[in-house]
């Protein structure tokens, strides 16, 4: 089958476009074909070596993906071929077929495309997660997102609205400020040109966010920590920004405050039906039009270098998809 071929760590340089044998499901797990994979930031990571998980060579990247359940491990149930589905993969998406856990593969809307549902999975998981089990957002209280264009940053604007918070967001460029305010954020800063800090202390009458959505990480953290409301949750996505920041236990102490981590993929491996239940309100907004997936950017398989090179490039809104099979 046709697929992008890693066959050693390094820089992204080290992909190509190639052939690999076609993979077949074990026990629990199903082959999809698949029609569009999402990127993210993390399969830079895996490419690198730098990931948690090490494939064996030689591999495809691709974390997540979209297409049709065409085969079934032993044991699969609630799954049957010819389903259209989302999966959270291992690896191995970007290619022409992929294998994926049965409990880790969803069932989509009849109305949603695979390009949608390909980079729906990672993000708005995530997402979800973070606001309502971790954070325990409440309606009124005020969400500040970080890298609010992004991937997880604009599916947090979306859902943070939706959820009845009060949204402010930041951007690292002017060009990102539209996309954010058009998924509805009340207050857009480009944190390169102002003070977030300021702003959000100004916004709030002095008090400061109670919810902080952080995938950024460094800097935007420290700073974060001194706008954070009494009784505020710092949510921890991600360290985009490069550098993995200290938490100082006096600021906790001091503001009342917590710094809560969020691992969306150990959540939805042990809490198996709680993630099936969130997708699950998640497609009825969906179904409702309550959401809608961003698509920053589509690549053809053949250029998933470009596709993840666009991602580092800072330059991204939204997801960006590599399609396999129109
Ligand atoms: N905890 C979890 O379960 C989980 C799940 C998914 C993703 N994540 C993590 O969340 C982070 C963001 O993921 P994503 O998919 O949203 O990525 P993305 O689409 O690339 O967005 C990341 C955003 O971070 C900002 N940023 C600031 N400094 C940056 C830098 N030096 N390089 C790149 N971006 C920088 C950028 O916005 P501005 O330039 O506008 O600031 C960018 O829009 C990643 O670290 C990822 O690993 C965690």
């Amino acid at each position: 089958m046709q697929a992008i071929v890693c066959k050693e760590f390094g820089e992204l340089s080290v992909l190509a476009h190639g052939e690999l044998a076609e993979p077949v499901p074990g026990p629990g797990q199903v082959k999809i074909e698949v029609h569009s994979s999402g990127m993210n930031f993390p399969d830079t990571l895996m490419i690198a070596g730098k990931y948690q998980a090490k494939p064996p060579f030689p591999f495809a990247p691709g974390m997540e993906s979209a297409g049709l359940v065409v085969a079934l491990g032993e044991g699969v149930q609630g799954l049957n071929v010819g389903d259209r589905v989302m999966a959270h993969l291992s690896w191995g998406g970007c290619a022409e077929f992929a294998i994926a856990e049965a409990h880790k593969t969803l069932r989509i809307p009849d109305s949603m495309s695979f390009d949608e549902a390909a980079g729906f999975m990672v993000t708005y998981g995530t997402t979800y997660h973070a606001l309502v089990d971790r954070a325990l957002i409440q309606a009124g209280e005020v969400l500040l997102v970080h890298g609010a264009a992004g991937g997880v940053g604009l599916n947090a604007v979306e859902l943070g609205k939706l959820l009845g918070a009060m949204v402010i967001a930041t951007v690292g460029s002017d060009e990102k400020i539209d996309i954010v305010k058009q998924y509805g954020a009340d207050h857009v800063i480009n944190y390169i040109k102002q003070d977030f800090r300021e702003v959000v202390k100004e916004l709030t009458g002095g008090e400061g966010a109670d919810v902080i959505y952080d995938p950024v990480g460094g800097d935007v953290c420290d700073q974060s920590m001194r706008c954070i409301n009494w009784n505020g949750r710092l949510l921890i996505i991600g360290f985009a920004g490069g550098r993995i920041q200290d938490i100082k236990a006096n600021m906790l102490l001091l503001k009342g405050c917590s710094a809560v981590g969020v691992m969306w993929g150990g959540f939805a491996g042990r809490s198996v039906a709680e993630n099936h239940a969130n997708f699950a309100k998640m497609f009825e907004w969906y179904e409702a039009g309550k959401i809608k997936p961003h698509i920053g950017d589509r690549f053809p398989l053949a250029e998933t270098r470009e596709a993840l090179e666009f991602i580092l490039s800072r330059k991204s809104t939204g997801k960006v998809i590599v399609t396999i099979k129109e």
